[in-house]
């Protein structure tokens, strides 16, 4: 059904085999610091009509394909997929971020929410899926994604984007059954929704745990590893005859990697208060690495970018198990030059 897989080498890197040259991608990579992003944003009309439309989510997926020679494609949509699904309504005040017209807040409200069906609810999602595996006719693979369950809880509760956590935290600490529901509920439809994208072509998949850096190492555990670890055991490992790899990724969990390597997923995403070649002491024999340049570097001239990058892939050394990416999504302000010049370095080698 699917054409052959031109470049393997971000399956191959996920699984520790060996690779030609380190493979890149960039978290964000389809996103407003392109132009083409965008205009195609701008004929979209909002976020949510764009992820919607799986034409234009296509579009905007291939659209940092065609100009860089990047190493895999990642689905365009959000991690807020879910919870709008769920029926909290998602919208994007200008300039605020994300914003859900109905957070959950008490135990009632989240008794009340169920899981969604992939295939009724997210069916743009798996459209897209479709869609972006047959445009891409093999240049790449493509990767699927989903928010961790605490990540998508922390939206849901506070209603949006959060510096201090209060109502989450507040939960937690005096209603952690509740809380309990909530991830439990989440957990399944993450699996369900992760299963979903791979049996419509998604080739790897990635959770986002951008939150999980606000707990404590013990809430952690439970209300964050726990049930990421609940959706790596639930997931499809092997589809059209390979190996589909996983990744966590947690911002600001560079002290968990252990921890979070004993899940059985087969890679960790870091950010960059990371040092990577410390990590791959500490994990390297177990998983493979993902990461991980200062967003920020991008700022600087092609050449520190090219010095900066070139830093990375010495601290993880020769072998396999190392895909580039940045330790967090790429800012809008940036040139794409710097773009080019980093997937240039990268594919250069050291
Ligand atoms: O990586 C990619 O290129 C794939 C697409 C992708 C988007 N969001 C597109 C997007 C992915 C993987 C995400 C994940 C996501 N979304 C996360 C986890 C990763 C992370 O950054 O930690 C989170 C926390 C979200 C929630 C979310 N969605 C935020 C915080 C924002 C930014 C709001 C803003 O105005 O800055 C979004 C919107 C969003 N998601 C945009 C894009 C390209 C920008 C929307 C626009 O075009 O206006």
């Amino acid at each position: 059904m699917h054409q052959p897989l031109h470049n393997d080498r971000l399956l191959r890197a996920l699984l520790r085999e060996p690779v030609d040259v380190t493979p890149i991608w960039i978290m964000r990579q389809a996103g407003r610091y392109l132009p083409e992003y965008r205009a195609t944003r701008a004929r979209a009309g909002s976020f949510m009509d764009l992820c919607r439309t799986p034409e234009l989510a296509c579009e905007v997926t291939l659209q940092p394909l065609t100009r860089f020679p990047l190493d895999a494609a990642i689905l365009f949509s959000d991690i807020l997929t879910i919870p709008d699904a769920m029926g909290l309504g998602l919208y994007f005040a200008e300039g605020e971020g994300p914003r859900f017209e109905r957070p959950v807040r008490s135990a009632a409200e989240i008794a009340a929410l169920a899981a969604p069906d992939p295939e009724i609810e997210l069916a743009y999602v798996t459209d897209a899926v479709r869609l972006i595996r047959q445009e891409l006719a093999g240049r790449a693979p493509l990767i699927g994604f989903s928010g961790s369950p605490w990540t998508l809880a922390t939206y849901m509760v506070e209603g949006g984007s959060s510096k201090e956590f209060s109502h989450i935290k507040g939960l937690l600490y005096e209603n952690p059954a509740a809380l309990h529901q909530l991830l439990d509920t989440l957990a399944s439809a993450v699996t369900a929704y992760l299963n979903a994208q791979i049996a419509a072509g998604a080739q790897a998949v990635m959770i986002f745990d951008t939150w999980g850096g606000s707990l404590t190492p013990s809430g952690y555990r439970e209300f964050s590893l726990h049930y990421m670890q609940r959706i790596v055991e639930g997931l499809t490992r092997e589809n059209e005859g390979h190996r589909v790899p996983v990744t966590l990724f947690t911002k600001g969990g560079g002290q968990w990697l252990e921890a979070m390597a004993e899940t059985g997923c087969d890679a960790l995403g870091l950010d960059w208060t990371t040092d990577i070649a410390d990590a791959r002491r500490r994990v390297g024999g177990q998983v493979a690495l993902q990461g991980n340049l200062d967003p920020a570097v991008l700022y600087a001239s092609n050449e520190r970018v090219a010095e900066e990058a070139r830093k990375v892939l010495a601290a993880y050394g020769d072998g396999p198990g190392h895909v580039f990416n940045l330790g967090h999504g790429i800012h809008p302000a940036i040139d794409p030059e710097r773009v080019a010049a980093l997937v240039e370095t990268v594919h250069a080698g050291r």
